[in-house]
């Protein structure tokens, strides 16, 4: 089977990027949303994200309005194409509204067509047992998708080998490096990332140091690229704690126990740059 169509379904940090990403590559694209504002603000990420690229020659004007033009605003789930080959499903971190939607998009979509979440932890399995579960799959980009390389892909309970393969393919045709990995929470990226980024806010709510002596000991210390209260800033918080929820639950075992403070913080809004303030200020 061959992929000529994708809906991505969310505009937000991962929908816009992975939209970009597909339609750079020569897919057309429905970029889905609840609102037409939402898919605007993804469209204008994207065209400034295309900047970007021009900027360092990696592209030129003429492959932005191409890329731009391979891209439809659809609003609403229920106008996703009956047609699609491809659903990459990337809306809020919930599994209630994620399996909700997968319920309705197995009315309306071609039975033939695959489905694919961007999920960051919830399960395969449990999401594909209200639709296709042969042909459903995890495909976890990560953020900036247009910059990292890394595609988990999720194979689920029922994933069929075909439908694994088409994936794998398709990453590979997208610039990108696929692992395969098997369903269980957190998958392998959040199952180690996330407990370092919690333990980094325990250190916090403890006072063992300031936030940015946390971040400046694991950048300088451990090489890493961002201390982890940044990262966690840039992930959004919001989005770490249903991580963190998802594994506490997932595993049924206290270490990983969301901070108190990271649950504050979210209660507060203040969910990292997406809100202009978590653990830093943003202007
Ligand atoms: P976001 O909050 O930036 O964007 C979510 C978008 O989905 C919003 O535009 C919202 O309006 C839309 N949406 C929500 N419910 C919807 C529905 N029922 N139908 C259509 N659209 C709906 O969230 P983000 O960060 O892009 O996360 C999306 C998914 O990607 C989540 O599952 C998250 O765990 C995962 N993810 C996030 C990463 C990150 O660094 N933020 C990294 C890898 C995966």
């Amino acid at each position: 089977m061959e992929i000529k169509h994708v809906t991505v379904i969310g505009a937000g940090t991962m929908g816009n990027g992975i939209a970009h990403v597909f339609a750079q590559n020569g897919f057309n694209v429905d970029l889905v949303d609840v609102k037409e504002e939402f898919i605007q603000r993804g469209l204008a990420t994207i065209s400034k994200n295309l900047d970007r690229q021009i900027k360092k020659g990696t592209i030129n004007e003429e492959d932005k309005d191409a890329t731009l033009k391979r891209i439809n605003a659809v609003v609403g789930t229920e106008n996703v194409s009956a047609g699609t080959d491809l659903v990459v499903e990337a809306i809020v971190e919930n599994k209630d509204a994620k399996l909700s939607l997968f319920k309705q998009l197995e009315k309306t979509v071609k039975a033939g067509s695959i489905f694919a979440s961007n999920t960051s932890s919830i399960s395969i399995t449990e999401l594909s047992a209200v639709a296709r579960p042969d042909k459903f799959i995890g495909m976890h980009f990560m953020n900036p998708v247009p910059v990292m390389k890394l595609v988990e892909i999720i194979r689920g309970y029922s994933t069929s080998d075909e439908t694994f393969e088409i994936i794998k393919n398709l990453s590979v045709q997208l610039g990108k490096t696929p692992v395969e990995v098997n369903d269980y929470p957190g998958f392998i990226s959040n199952r180690i990332l996330m407990p370092m980024i919690n333990e980094a806010i325990f250190a916090l709510y403890e006072g063992v140091a300031s936030a940015e002596d946390i971040d400046t000991v694991m950048k300088l210390g451990m090489a890493h690229p961002m201390g982890p209260l940044t990262l966690a800033d840039f992930i959004g918080l919001d989005v770490c704690l249903a991580i963190m929820e998802v594994l506490y639950e997932g595993f049924n075992d206290p270490k990983y126990r969301p901070c108190p403070l990271l649950k504050k913080m979210v209660a507060a809004n203040k969910l990292g740059r997406k809100t202009k303030e978590g653990f830093f200020k943003y202007e």
